[in-house]
């Protein structure tokens, strides 16, 4: 069977075409939003530590993976899994892998739209003045009252799901080239103008000792473990996204290169965001572990404060919403592409439909932050969008990642692998092959067995 395939989907215009997509895809709101209270909540240094730890022997590995697949099967995750294991000789049941990230992509992206709502509603304050000369209190009343009103969410999780909605009907490579090619790179200005600012007011070296020197009494299972599931989560792994980006390339880059360039950028703007934040976390007093408020309790305090503050605000709350934007159109591009291939709908249909659940699906967690916020609605001790926001990525996306990198690894014959990668990985080759075969699996699977107490 030949193993060039082309997808019926369409190919990037080019290698660089890919590397913003993906880029655009991880840099998100786990870098700016997720990353810093993770980091807080997990007790900084260590988890810092484990998490790029994590990024290069984890990560790196099972996105060239992911790349590779995507590229071979050059369909829907799903339908790219089954192809793959009958060609290879393999169990259909691998396309449960393709479930799997259906169902994470799904359920990542209903809290994610109410989050990237937040973001949206701080384009609006900010620009207003609403924080022009606030108090740390009084920003975080601000955020505390905000969150209070479900019409209110509910607005702004309805606005950004029809923003995706808009983008994936439309194809994701049109458009997103664009949009990527110009606004990361303000992002990236703006978050090292803020970088700046936190140096000159906040406290920055203890920002730095909290990210960068280790305590290592910090460490449990459970922060490791969160650290596994920050870099799953950050660089859109273990779902598919990266796998359908991945089928759009064209035979002649080369993997080890892009995927080494993607994970770098958004680490890059991760240890930015901390180094943004955490400054300004010990110069008003407030807790690091304050949770998932903790970048709206934060940086408003200083937009309040510099001069130009609302205009600069705006526009840094306007880049993070349209970061959030390409990471979540890559979040339904598996389940619309699946739609397409095998219930023969048109995209848009796709799209719509798969959006419209994934915003029903999203209330529930919109709710439990407001009407059913008390302990009766609680499920494992936690409100429902922190109980979604762990189980996909603390446990669905590692469990798919670790799927994903066994059968590149040992299910994939290393010719057809070989003859993925490239002439041009040489090098990454043997590297990539050893790391997939013999630490990435290993390393999830310890990660989740001292978790629940087997070793
Ligand atoms: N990586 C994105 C972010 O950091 C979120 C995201 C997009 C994602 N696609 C994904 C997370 C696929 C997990 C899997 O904001």
């Amino acid at each position: 069977m030949s193993a060039r395939r082309t997808s019926i989907h369409g190919e990037w215009s080019s290698r660089f075409a890919f590397i913003l997509a993906a880029t655009g895809s991880a840099v998100g709101l786990g870098n700016i939003w997720r990353f810093p209270y993770v980091t807080g909540e997990s007790g900084g240094g260590a988890f810092v530590l484990v998490y790029l730890l994590c990024v290069a022997l984890i990560g790196i590995p099972v996105m060239m993976a992911e790349i590779l697949l995507g590229r071979r099967g050059r369909q829907s995750p799903l339908n790219t899994m089954r192809t793959l294991a009958q060609e290879e000789g393999r169990s259909p049941a691998w396309q449960y892998v393709g479930w799997l990230g259906m169902a994470a992509g799904f359920m990542i992206l209903s809290f994610y739209s109410v989050v990237a709502g937040w973001t949206l509603a701080y384009v609006v304050r900010t620009a207003t003045g609403v924080f022009e000369g606030a108090t740390a209190e009084g920003v975080q009343s601000i955020f505390t009252d905000f969150i209070a009103n479900p019409e209110g969410l509910l607005a702004w999780h309805t606005i950004f799901m029809v923003m995706t909605i808009i983008v994936v009907s439309r194809g994701v490579k049109s458009g997103l080239e664009q949009a990527v090619r110009f606004l990361m790179p303000a992002l990236f200005v703006l978050l090292i103008a803020m970088v700046g600012y936190a140096m000159n007011t906040g406290q920055f070296q203890q920002a730095v000792e909290y990210l960068f020197k280790p305590d290592f009494s910090r460490l449990d299972a459970e922060v490791v473990l969160n650290a596994m599931g920050q870099a799953f989560f950050s660089l859109s792994l273990g779902m598919g996204a990266i796998m359908i980006y991945g089928s759009y390339l064209s035979h002649t880059a080369s993997i080890t290169r892009t995927a080494v360039v993607v994970a770098g950028m958004d680490t890059l703007v991760a240890i930015l965001a901390g180094l943004a934040i955490f400054p300004l976390v010990f110069e008003y007093g407030l807790e690091p572990a304050g949770g998932p408020g903790l970048i709206f309790m934060t940086l408003p305090i200083a937009f309040g404060q510099m001069p130009g503050g609302a205009l600069f605000g705006a526009l840094f709350f306007l880049l993070l919403v349209f970061a959030a934007w390409t990471s979540a159109i890559s979040l339904l591009e598996p389940a619309v592409t699946w739609l397409v291939e095998n219930r023969g709908m048109n995209r848009v249909k796709a799209a719509a439909w798969s959006g419209l659940a994934a915003w029903v699906f999203g209330i529930l967690s919109l709710l439990s932050l407001n009407l059913w916020s008390d302990d009766r609605y609680k499920l494992f001790g936690m409100p429902f969008i922190d109980l979604v926001d762990w189980l996909t990525a603390n446990v669905m996306l590692p469990i798919g990642g670790l799927l994903i990198a066994i059968f590149a690894a040992w299910m994939m014959s290393r010719e057809a692998s070989r003859a993925e990668l490239g002439l041009a990985d040489g090098l990454g080759f043997g590297l990539w092959r050893f790391l997939v075969r013999y630490v990435t699996p290993f390393a999830i699977l310890l990660i989740f067995l001292n978790k629940i107490g087997v070793l």
